[in-house]
């Protein structure tokens, strides 16, 4: 955990504030887990992390499922160091796995605006899967604009920015163990 000093140094003026806690997470964590276990039981889903801030969420979700699975990772453009959209979405990392006629289960940190996973959602229909399952931790359901189902959401939220377990504000903080709003008052 950090030190006073060093969050400061990072945060500034602003404050942080506990949103959800880590027991929270663990516990939604434990049913998304049940729920993908039941879902693909004899099948052999590709599970994609959308670095980087998936990394966490996708390490504690895999260590919950109770069936096989592979793992891959996908890196596209977010906020870059702002808070706030920059409007379009740049792939930077493809996935190695060849994915067609697969089962892939995508996993996000948040869905924000929706434009990256409208972009994901693309590129892996493009691929022809057997089937693409997406689960997010965050939802911000008030900016989100996608036309289609999101299989499993961790916890919807309001139009706030949020830090912590895997989401940073300017590559820092992702290690908090809880998820924190902040704000500049
Ligand atoms: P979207 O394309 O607007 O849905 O944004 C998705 C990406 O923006 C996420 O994968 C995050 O990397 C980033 N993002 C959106 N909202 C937040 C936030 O509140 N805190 C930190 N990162 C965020």
């Amino acid at each position: 955990m950090l030190n006073d000093e060093v969050l400061s140094s990072i945060i500034g003026e602003q404050q942080l504030t506990e949103l959800i806690s880590e027991q929270e997470i663990k516990k939604r964590i434990v049913d998304i887990a049940r729920d993908i276990s039941d879902n693909y039981k004899g099948r052999i889903p590709i599970i994609i992390g959308v670095l980087n801030g998936s990394f966490l969420f996708l390490a504690d979700i895999v260590r919950e499922l109770d069936i096989e699975y592979e793992v891959d990772f996908i890196k596209i453009s977010s906020y870059g160091n702002s808070t706030t959209t920059s409007g379009t979405v740049r792939l930077l990392k493809d996935i190695s796995a060849d994915i067609t006629g697969r089962d892939i289960i995508l996993i996000e940190d948040i869905v924000d605006t929706g434009l990256s996973l409208n972009f994901l959602k693309k590129r892996f229909e493009d691929a022809s899967p057997n089937s693409l399952a997406f689960v997010t931790l965050l939802h911000k359901p008030h900016t989100s604009k996608i036309d289609f189902n999101i299989d499993h959401i961790g916890f919807e939220i309001g139009d706030e920015f949020v830090v912590g377990y895997g989401l940073d504000y300017k590559q820092k903080l992702r290690g908090l163990p809880s998820i924190y709003t902040l704000t500049k008052d």
